[in-house]
Parts: structure tokens; C-alpha cells; sequence
């Protein structure tokens, strides 16, 4: 099984310990429910890193929804238990008095990147997600730290803020793992109805279908309003973006010019689910 700390002192013990006999720490970020997605950065980091440590905690600071954190899956034991054959060497779950102690008063604020896209509609979110991230890199003090595609901006606010605070340590981007039929995996995947799954893959489809479409230089006007038609066809209530971006650093395009993302947020019932694309110029 995986050992389970709680506290920033023993965790910060346990890698001091670790890294006297000279090994390259990793970590992994998650708020838990673990599935193939965030099991895949654990495979990378046990790759890359001679420890491996996972980190699970429900950020509450990140969830502009209260609703959205209140039905959060919380899965702890069944999170552990997936992550023992894998060989994580550390579950690392502190509660939130021990993240956020009484006068905790500190926001780390990523500016650029955090704007537009999620956090257009997100308010606060991306700040609760860079304090939170900020604080585990300083917490476990590791070589690494691995990160999905699956939340592009995301991984553009972590790269951003560990480069201006200076925090000695290496971002590792790994692709968005999907389901069989193309619905990216998501602890949010739960929620959805039976009715509401089988339409959920319409999304990842007119993705890629308008990705496609924008590489073989179709106008962007026209590849996106199909793809929104599509996706509300499929009987999604609402698409809240659907934008192209640089994928180097999130720039709005307007002619396919350096290789780009496509990036979208769609409402399928109560759940929102996001997707994001590589477009390649042919
Ligand atoms: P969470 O949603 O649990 O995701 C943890 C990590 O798993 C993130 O890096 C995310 O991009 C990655 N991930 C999720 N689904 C994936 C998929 N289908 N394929 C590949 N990677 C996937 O993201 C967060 O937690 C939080 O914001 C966190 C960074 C932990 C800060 O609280």
C-alpha cells in the first residue's frame, strides 16, 4: 500500500529523507477520484523521477461553484488503493486547516494566461488553483511536477507562475487521456446521466472535426460556428468558449500562423465539461 502523510512537516521529513540518498523527486498534483487520466502522469513521473509523490486535496479556493465542490467525488481509499500497484512511492492529503491555517491571507495571481478562456467564466479560479500549486511545489520541494493537456490553461498558469517565483522546478505536459469513444476522462464524467454520456463525445468530435477542418485552412469563422452547431445539436445546453489559441502561450489567433489549440467549455445538463485540440497547419 501507499504511505499517507498529512502534514507539510513529515512530508517535507520524508523527501529531506529521500533526497540524502540523491533521488529526483516528482510530483503530481490531483484532487483526487483518481482515473487513467491522472494515472498516466503517475506512469510518466515513476519514469522520470526516482520518487513519485501524488498529491490529493480538494482545493476549496479554486471552486468558484459551491455547489461544484460540495458534490466533488472524494475517493481516498479508493485513490490509494489505485496507486499502490502502480508504484507511487507517497500520497501526500493534507486537510484544508493544514493548507489554509487560520490567517492564511497569501494569493498567488497569474496575470496573461489566466485571462480569457476558463477564467473568463471562472472568476477566481485560476488564483485558487496557482496558490494551491505554488504551495505544493514549495511544500514537497520536488524536481518535477507532471501536469494534463487535458487543462491547457491550466498548465500554461502552473508553467508561468513557477517560472516568475522562480520555483527550481521542471513542468512535464502529457496528453489527454479519452475514453474509447473520445470523451476525455474527468472526475466531473461521474455526473453525467446515462443519456447525457452517450452525448458527451460530440464534444471531443466536433473538436477535432473543426481542427481538421482550420489545418486544411478552412476560415476560422466558418470551422467554428459549424462546431458550435454541432455540439449544441448533440444536446449540449450551452457552449461558453470556443476559441483558437497559440499553443505556446495562449495568444488569441486569427490566421492559423504557428501551431495552435483549440479550446472549449461546454454545458451538458449541470456538468461542464472542457476539451482542447491540437490544430496543426497542413
Ligand atoms: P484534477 O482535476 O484532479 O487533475 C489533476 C491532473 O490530472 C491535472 O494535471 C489534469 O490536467 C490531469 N488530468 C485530468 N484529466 C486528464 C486526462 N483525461 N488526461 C490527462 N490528464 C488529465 O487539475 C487539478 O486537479 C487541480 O486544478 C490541481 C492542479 C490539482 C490544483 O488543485
Amino acid at each position: 500500500s501507499v504511505p499517507i502523510l498529512r502534514t507539510v512537516a513529515a512530508l517535507r521529513a520524508r523527501v529531506a529523507s529521500w533526497r540524502q540518498g540523491g533521488a529526483r523527486v516528482a510530483v503530481v498534483p490531483t484532487m483526487g477520484a483518481l482515473h487513467e487520466g491522472h494515472l498516466s502522469l503517475v506512469r510518466a513521473a515513476l519514469e522520470q523521477a526516482d520518487r513519485v509523490i501524488v498529491t490529493l486535496f480538494v482545493n476549496p479556493r479554486q471552486f468558484n461553484n459551491p455547489a461544484d465542490l460540495a458534490a466533488y467525488p472524494r475517493t481516498e481509499r479508493e485513490d490509494a488503493a489505485k496507486l499502490a500497484p502502480l508504484g507511487a512511492h507517497l500520497l501526500y492529503a493534507p486537510d484544508v486547516g493544514e493548507m489554509y491555517p487560520p490567517g492564511f491571507a497569501t494569493t498567488v495571481s497569474v496575470a496573461g494566461v489566466s485571462e480569457g478562456l476558463c477564467g473568463a467564466h471562472r472568476p477566481g479560479h485560476f488564483d485558487g488553483v496557482a496558490t494551491v500549486v505554488a504551495k505544493l511545489f514549495l511544500q514537497t520541494g520536488a524536481d518535477l511536477a507532471f501536469f494534463g493537456e487535458k487543462d491547457f490553461q491550466q498548465l500554461h498558469v502552473v508553467r508561468r507562475l513557477a517560472r516568475d517565483l522562480d520555483i527550481p522546478i521542471e513542468i512535464i505536459a502529457c496528453p489527454t487521456v479519452r475514453e474509447a469513444d473520445g470523451l476525455a476522462l474527468s472526475s466531473r464524467n461521474v455526473r453525467l446521466t446515462a443519456q447525457e454520456r452517450q452525448m458527451a463525445p460530440k464534444l471531443a468530435e466536433s473538436l477535432f472535426r473543426a481542427a481538421g477542418q482550420l489545418g486544411a485552412g478552412a476560415a476560422f469563422s466558418q470551422a467554428l460556428a459549424e462546431a458550435e452547431e454541432a455540439i449544441l445539436a448533440a444536446g449540449f445546453a450551452r457552449v461558453e468558449y470556443l476559441e483558437v489559441r497559440s499553443e505556446a502561450d495562449l495568444a488569441p489567433m486569427e490566421r492559423l500562423d504557428r501551431p495552435a489549440r483549440l479550446l472549449a467549455a461546454a454545458w451538458l445538463g449541470e456538468t461542464r465539461l472542457i476539451d482542447n485540440v491540437r490544430v496543426r497547419p497542413a
